[in-house]
C-alpha cells in the first residue's frame, strides 16, 4: 500500500469571492462561484491532505472532511488565514479577493441624490502576497485571473507574491474561469517552466495542480 501523495500534508485554500460592503444593503463583488477552490479542497482531501478552506460567500457544499471558515470581506479573509499558516505545507489562493473596498461604510442605507454619485475606494491587503513574503517552509500557489497578456501578468505575480507556482486562467475564454465546471490553465513555475493544461473539469484541473505540488514538495 503506497501512501497517498499528500498524506500528512496540511493544505490551506482560499476560495470564492469577497464582498465589500457599501452600506447594509449593497456591496462590491465579482463573479467567483467557489467551484475551482472547492474542487481543490475536495481533490486535496482525496490525495490524503488535511484541508482548511477559507471561503467567501458561495452556494456550494464544502467537502465533509474539510475544516471550513466562512468569511465575507477581504479583511475577514486576511484575518482568517494567519492562525493556520505556520502549520501549513501548501497554500492555494483561489479566492477572487477584492483589490479595493469602499473607503467609507455607510451604517444606514444610502439615499438617492439628484445627479451622479462617486464611491471612493481604497486598497485591500494582498493576502497571498503577505503570505508569500512571510513563507518559511510553505509551498505557495497563487492563481491569476487575466483577460489579456496572461503569461506576462502571471510571471509578474510569481515574483511579486513570492509564489512557487501561479495557475493562470484567461477568464474571457469559453470553458475557463468564473462559474464554469471546466477550466483551461497554465501552471507557471519559478524555474521558468510552464505546463499548459487542456480544457479539463475543475476536479481534474485541481488534481493536476495538486500532483504537481506534491512532486515539488518531494524535491525539497
Ligand atoms: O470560483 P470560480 O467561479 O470557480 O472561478 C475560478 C476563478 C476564476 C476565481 C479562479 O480560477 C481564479 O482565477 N482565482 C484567482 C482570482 C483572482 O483574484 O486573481 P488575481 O489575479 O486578482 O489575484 C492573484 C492572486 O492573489 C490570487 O491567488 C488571489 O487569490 C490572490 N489575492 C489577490 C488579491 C488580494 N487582495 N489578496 C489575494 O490573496
Amino acid at each position: 500500500n503506497q501512501p497517498l501523495p499528500l498524506s500528512g500534508k496540511k493544505c490551506l485554500i482560499t476560495a470564492g469571492p469577497t464582498r465589500e460592503a457599501i452600506d447594509p444593503v449593497r456591496f462590491l463583488t465579482n463573479h467567483s462561484t467557489g467551484k475551482m477552490g472547492y474542487a481543490l479542497a475536495e481533490e486535496a482531501i482525496k490525495l490524503g491532505a488535511e484541508v482548511t478552506l477559507i471561503s467567501g460567500p458561495v452556494n456550494l457544499a464544502p467537502p465533509a472532511k474539510a475544516h471550513v471558515v466562512q468569511v465575507e470581506s477581504a479583511a475577514e479573509m486576511y484575518d482568517a488565514v494567519w492562525p493556520f499558516y505556520d502549520d501549513t505545507d501548501i497554500v492555494i489562493g483561489t479566492a477572487a479577493v477584492a483589490d479595493y473596498k469602499p473607503k467609507v461604510y455607510h451604517t444606514h442605507k444610502m439615499k438617492k441624490q439628484p445627479g451622479d454619485n462617486v464611491i471612493e475606494l481604497e486598497r485591500t491587503k494582498d493576502i497571498l502576497q503577505e503570505l508569500g513574503m512571510k513563507k518559511t517552509h510553505q509551498l505557495i500557489i497563487g492563481f491569476a485571473a487575466e483577460t489579456n497578456a496572461v503569461e506576462e501578468y502571471a510571471r509578474g505575480k510569481l515574483e511579486k507574491k513570492n509564489a512557487d507556482m501561479i495557475v493562470a486562467n484567461n477568464v474571457t475564454t469559453a470553458g475557463a474561469g468564473f462559474g464554469t465546471d471546466t477550466n483551461i490553465v497554465t501552471i507557471f513555475k519559478r524555474d521558468g517552466s510552464a505546463i499548459n493544461l487542456p480544457m479539463l473539469t475543475k476536479a481534474e484541473t485541481a488534481k493536476r495542480i495538486l500532483t504537481e505540488a506534491a512532486s515539488m514538495l518531494q524535491k525539497d
